[in-house]
C-alpha cells in the first residue's frame, strides 16, 4: 500500500525524505549523491547543519531536474523576526545554489540553548517573512518544526497562512498523540526526524522480533511504521547499503502489530 502526502496547499512531497542532519559538508557530497541515485528524490537539510553548500552541489550536478527534487531548508532556531529571516534565507539559497526552495521551516521555536524560552513574538514575524516569500514563489510551501501545540495555535492565532507541515521527533517509543491529532485536524503533515531514534531502537527485542516476523530489517520496521502513523520519514545513512535499505519499505504492518509497536517504551525513559 502506497502512502502519499499533500499539502493543503496541493503540493506534493515525497513520502521519503533524505535526512542531512550530522552529515558534515565534506561528506554531504557523497552522501546526497547516494541518495538521488537510489531514487531519494526530497532532501531535507538546514542552515544549521553546514552542509548546504555541498547538498546544493550533489543536487546540481546529478541527472534530475530542479522540479523533480524536493528540497527542504530550515531558519536556525535562533533567529527570529521579520528583516532576520529574509536575510536567512537568501543565505541558504546562495549556499544551496538554487533560486527556490520547496519547503522552508522554522528549525524550532526556541533558541536550541534556551529550549521552553517564550519566543511567540519573534516566531510570528519569522512566520509573516516567510508568507511573504511564499507569495513572492521564493518558497513552494512553508512550515514549521519542534512546534508544539501551542506554539502552532500562536501562528494561526495571528497569521493569514497554516503551516503546511511540523517537523518532529517520532519513532516507535515515542508517538506523539495529541500533537499528531491537532496536526491532523489542521492538515499539517507531520514530518518524523529520527524515525530509528538516531540508531538507539534497533536493537530492542520487540523490534527484532517484529522485523523478523516481516523479513525486513530493523530500520526499514522503524521507518514504515512512521509512514503507517501517517508521518513522513527522513532517516538519515551515511552508508549506500543503509541508504538503499531506508527506501526499500513495500510491505505492510497490520494493525495488530502497529499496537503492539505502540506499546513499547521510550528508550528516553530508560
Ligand atoms: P549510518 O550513517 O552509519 O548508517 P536517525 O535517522 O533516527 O537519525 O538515525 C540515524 C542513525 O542510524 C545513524 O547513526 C545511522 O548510521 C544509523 N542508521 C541509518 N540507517 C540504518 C540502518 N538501515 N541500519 C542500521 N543503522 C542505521
Amino acid at each position: 500500500k502506497e502512502i502519499t502526502f499533500t499539502f493543503h496547499n496541493g503540493i506534493e512531497i515525497p513520502n521519503i525524505g533524505f535526512g542531512t542532519w550530522q552529515i558534515p559538508n565534506e561528506e554531504a557530497y557523497a552522501s546526497v549523491t547516494t541518495a538521488l541515485e537510489n531514487g531519494y528524490t526530497h532532501i531535507d537539510t538546514a542552515l544549521a547543519y553546514q552542509n548546504e553548500q555541498n547538498v546544493g552541489k550533489a543536487i546540481k550536478d546529478f541527472s534530475l531536474a530542479r522540479e523533480d527534487v524536493f528540497i527542504t531548508s530550515k531558519l536556525p532556531a535562533q533567529i527570529k523576526g521579520y528583516e532576520e529571516t529574509l536575510k536567512a534565507f537568501d543565505e541558504t539559497i546562495t549556499n544551496l545554489g538554487m533560486d527556490y526552495l520547496d519547503l522552508y521551516l522554522i528549525h524550532a521555536p526556541w533558541p536550541w540553548d534556551e529550549v521552553g524560552k517564550d519566543c511567540t513574538e519573534g516566531n510570528i514575524q519569522s512566520w509573516k517573512a516567510m508568507e511573504q516569500l511564499y507569495n513572492e514563489g521564493k518558497i513552494r510551501s512553508i512550515g514549521v518544526s519542534n512546534f508544539s501545540e501551542r506554539d502552532i495555535q500562536a501562528i494561526l492565532d495571528t497569521c493569514t497562512i497554516v503551516p503546511m507541515a511540523n517537523q518532529i521527533p517520532f519513532y516507535i517509543g515515542r508517538d506523539q498523540e495529541s500533537l499528531l491529532a491537532y496536526c491532523k485536524k489542521h492538515k499539517i503533515v507531520v514530518e518524523a526526524y529520527s524515525p530509528l531514534a538516531t540508531g538507539q531502537i534497533l536493537n530492542s527485542p520487540a523490534i527484532l522480533e517484529m522485523a523478523k516476523k516481516y523479513s525486513v530489517t530493523p530500520a526499514q520496521l522503524c521507518i514504515r511504521y512512521c509512514l503507517e502513523r501517517e508521518t513522513l520519514p527522513l532517516p538519515k545513512s551515511t552508508n549506500e547499503t543503509r541508504i538503499i535499505e531506508n527506501s526499500q519499505l513495500d510491505f505492510t504492518i497490520s494493525s495488530e502489530d502497529l499496537k503492539i509497536l505502540e506499546k513499547i517504551e521510550d528508550v528516553r525513559t530508560k
